[in-house]
């Protein structure tokens, strides 16, 4: 299984990342991704006033944990004050260096009572600050209780330094690369799983419908971690029978379907019985001579052919587009394995769950984290 955070990382980097719907019942989800800021101005005025328009978008994140002023809500330390504890919080270090490193490498020093690894360096992604947005929301952070003059500008730069020349690395533990699951509120998940739409495929009790999988027992049966990852990335792991393979036939035609049936079966066969998207929600079942079958499989091999791009369809066996990709394939009746070259591969696609993958471009991480909480909280017989 690939890891939780490269994947996720891959995931909100890939905002093309194709996704198909069971049906077209099913409204358009658009996803409207967050402007950069990226003039952050030139006097220290400037440099605050974009700090806190950066501190405060959904981009950066900062606000899903932080809070400015008390907040009952807020999971992270309040930030109100910080200018004036970021010189004291460390014996040597002044504030421009603290604040650096607080959000560069935030293991290094765990303002007492929080957890180590909650919060991720936001150089990288998932957050992904620029270093001069950086710059910028930390002079924001000091104008709480300190001041942001032209000389604090300087010291944050200089504090910066080493990160942006790449010489310094987070801190990570062993337990970096997995999210943390956050405590989240279920009913705010339930009003969620209403309002993203995941009610428009899967049931929970008389709720729903049935054309994905039932979710009133996931609670009792899969851990957080499970269930977070199927939200952020539906085809790390694709549920038993909603896996579709894609089929060119011949004379250039195209079909995709979940596989019902192999006749006579997998290793000899004839035909493929698959259950299709029929429209309007509805799905059907159709029967295809495999003599028709120019390739079929989950996976798509992507080559050049002088000008044109083809794609080969098979099931994936090893390697990738830098070393090169063995698929087998059904050639001819039979089962072969054939192997692709790295030169001729524009692009892998691997199988795709018919699961919407742009989740967490809907959602702020705690919203993400009320879902699995209400998710959790499913023990019931489906
Ligand atoms: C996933 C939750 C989370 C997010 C998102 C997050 N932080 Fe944090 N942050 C924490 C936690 C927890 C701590 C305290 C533990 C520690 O020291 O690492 C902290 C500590 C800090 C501190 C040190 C505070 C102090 O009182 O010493 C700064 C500065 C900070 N964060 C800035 C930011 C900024 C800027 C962003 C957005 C770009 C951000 N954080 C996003 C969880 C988060
Ligand atoms: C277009 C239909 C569709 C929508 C919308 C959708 N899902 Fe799914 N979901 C699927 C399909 C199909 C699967 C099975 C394939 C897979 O594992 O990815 C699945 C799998 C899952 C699983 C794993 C189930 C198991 O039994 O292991 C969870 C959990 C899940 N979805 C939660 C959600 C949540 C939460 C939402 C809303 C934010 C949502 N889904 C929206 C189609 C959908």
């Amino acid at each position: 299984m690939l890891s939780l955070v490269r994947n996720l990382v891959l995931f909100i980097l890939s905002i093309t990342a194709g996704f198909v719907y069971i049906g077209n019942a099913i409204p358009q989800i658009k996803t409207q991704p967050a402007e950069a800021i990226t003039v952050v101005g030139e006097t220290p005025e400037q440099t605050v006033a974009a700090g806190k328009a950066i501190f405060m978008s959904d981009r950066a994140q900062c606000l899903t944990c932080h809070s400015l002023g008390e907040d009952p809500k807020a999971r992270c330390p309040n930030q109100e004050g910080l200018g004036e504890r970021a010189g004291k919080r460390k014996p040597g270090t002044t504030a421009a260096q603290y604040l650096v490193e607080s959000v560069y490498n935030p293991n290094a020093f765990i303002v007492p009572g929080y957890p180590r690894n909650q919060m991720k360096p936001v150089h990288k992604p998932p957050i992904a600050l620029s270093h001069d947005e950086i710059t910028a929301a930390l002079m924001f952070l000091n104008t709480l209780g300190g001041k942001s003059d032209s000389e604090f500008l300087e010291q944050v730069k200089e504090a910066q330094d080493p990160w942006r020349k790449g010489l310094l690395r987070p801190e990570e533990s062993v337990e970096a690369d997995k999210l943390p699951i956050l405590s989240g509120d279920a009913p705010r998940g339930h009003e969620l799983y209403r309002s993203q739409g995941c009610v428009l495929c899967h049931r929970i009790r008389d709720e729903g419908r049935d054309v994905c999988p039932d979710l009133s027992a996931i609670g009792g049966s899969q851990s957080p971690d499970y269930i977070l990852e199927s939200i952020l990335t539906p085809s790390a792991i694709i549920v038993k029978g909603y896996k579709e393979v894609k089929m060119s036939l011949k004379p250039r035609r195209f079909v995709r379907g979940v596989p019902v049936k192999w006749v006579p079966d997998r290793e000899h066969p004839k035909s493929i019985v698959l259950s299709v998207d029929a429209g309007g929600g509805q799905r059907e079942e159709q029967e295809v001579d495999l003599s028709e079958a120019t390739s079929i499989g989950e996976t798509a091999v992507v080559v050049k052919k002088g000008k044109k791009v083809e794609a080969t369809y098979g099931d994936y066996v090893s390697g990738d587009q830098q070393t090169g990709v063995t698929m087998k394939m059904l050639e001819n009746g039979e089962w072969i394995e054939r192997r692709f070259h790295a030169s001729d591969i524009k692009r892998v696609d691997q199988a795709e769950s018919p699961m919407p993958s742009n989740f967490a471009e809907m959602m702020t991480p705690s919203e993400i984290y009320d879902l699995v909480s209400f998710l959790m909280a499913q023990k019931g017989k489906k």
